[in-house]
């Protein structure tokens, strides 16, 4: 088979890096970058950690308004489908890369491609029932035109047959653990971020925040950083770029326990989230990747796709409230168990037996 899989932001990078490697073991993939993300430690770091081949094509496409960005990914991809005519087009998470990737793909130019292709998406079914996160229209939208759906959790096949969708569902785990279960050890030799920034374990908090909700909205920003500020532990904070630009025009000056860094790569984020007392986060991601490494994860978000933690008692959402945050981090009481929820760590393995099957029947 040849396949052509698009990614574009950060963790798709990471949730692209064990498929791909399994992927190539039999078939061709074609990888397709959008550009969406683009500075070093957004994008090059993870190729370099994880050991993803270079992508074919790189689209260049950059930040913009939402219509911009993927409207110009839009066109773009499509050429690319026109040019290399794969069998299948592979789509990940939520991002608008993940949209555009899928709907190139569904809607064919009739005279240079005869039908649509098949479109795979991994990570399917997650939803937040918020339709305010341009996310969950991504979510939504991509799931309904994707032919095979790779769920991580029976929650999510639940989510999907509610809106009807039940064939070329699969539950098959989570591709994020497949990528924490290869990469752990490699990070604990290769990684020096503790040292560097002078922490030593189960000593800090490790936060992240990106969520337009928390660095567009001032209201939002001020009340979380007014809770980091008011915590007497140290808060180890690497910063999305959209993040230190907001926190920079709001002028916060934040107390020195508090560490603002760049962005990390893959490989010290897993040293920093395992090593951490507590992880704050708006991340998707990062609460799983807290719950793998048993750390209790405080989410700054009303709501959250990855209901399973919260259910097991490692995870609590709390919004933005300054109060409230504080008052979580100081008393969180940590579950004595942690069941397995997101798979074995074959996800990827899954995903790509599933694809070779479906096509055989085709
Ligand atoms: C995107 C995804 C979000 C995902 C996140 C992962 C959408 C709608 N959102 O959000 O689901 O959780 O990626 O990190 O697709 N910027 C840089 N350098 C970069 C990339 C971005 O400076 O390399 C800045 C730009 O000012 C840009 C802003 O960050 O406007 C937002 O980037 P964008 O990709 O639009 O959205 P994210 O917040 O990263
Ligand atoms: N991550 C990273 N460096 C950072 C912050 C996050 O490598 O400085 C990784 C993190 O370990 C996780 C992924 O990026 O694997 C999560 O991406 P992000 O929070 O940007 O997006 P989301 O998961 O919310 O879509």
């Amino acid at each position: 088979m040849k396949i052509v899989s698009v990614v574009g932001a950060r963790p798709q990078f990471i949730k692209a890096a064990p498929v791909s490697r399994e992927l190539r073991k039999e078939h061709k993939e074609i990888l397709v970058h959008t550009g969406q993300h683009y500075d070093y430690f957004m994008s090059a770091v993870f190729f370099d950690d994880l050991g993803i081949p270079k992508p074919d094509y790189n689209l260049g496409v950059g930040s913009a308004s939402h219509g911009g960005q993927t409207g110009e990914m839009l066109i773009r991809i499509e050429e690319v489908l026109l040019k290399e005519k794969p069998d299948w087009v592979l789509v990940y998470g939520d991002t608008n890369s993940t949209l555009a990737g899928a709907l190139a793909a569904a809607k064919p130019s009739f005279g240079r491609l005869r039908t649509s292709i098949p479109v795979a998406h991994v990570e399917a079914g997650l939803r937040s029932f918020n339709r305010e996160m341009p996310e969950e229209i991504n979510r939504v939208l991509t799931d309904h035109v994707s032919d095979l759906l790779f769920c991580p959790t029976e929650t999510a096949v639940r989510n999907l047959a509610r809106e009807g969708i039940t064939e070329g569902v699969h539950n098959v785990g989570d591709v994020m653990y497949d990528a924490v279960l290869h990469n752990i050890g490699i990070a604990e030799q290769r990684s020096h971020i503790l040292k560097r920034l002078g922490i030593e374990p189960k000593a800090y908090l490790l936060a992240t925040v990106h969520r337009p909700q928390n660095t567009d909205r001032v209201e939002n920003l001020r009340s979380i950083l007014s809770a980091f500020d008011a915590l007497d532990e140290v808060i180890v904070f690497p910063a999305h770029p959209r993040t230190s630009e907001a926190i920079e025009r709001l002028g916060y000056p934040l107390r020195s326990h508090v560490k603002l860094i760049e962005p990390v790569s893959y490989l010290d984020m897993l040293v920093l989230e395992k090593n951490a007392r507590l992880i704050l986060t708006d991340s998707g991601g990062v609460q799983k990747e807290a719950y793998f490494f048993g750390v209790p994860c405080v989410t700054l978000r009303e709501e959250t796709e990855w209901v399973e933690t919260v259910e097991a008692g490692w995870n609590v959402v709390v919004g933005a409230d300054t109060a409230r945050i504080v008052q979580v981090v100081r008393s969180f009481a940590t579950p004595t168990t942690r069941p397995i929820l997101y798979g074995d760590g074959q996800a990827a393995v899954r995903c790509v037996a599933s694809l070779s099957e479906d096509s055989k029947r085709g």
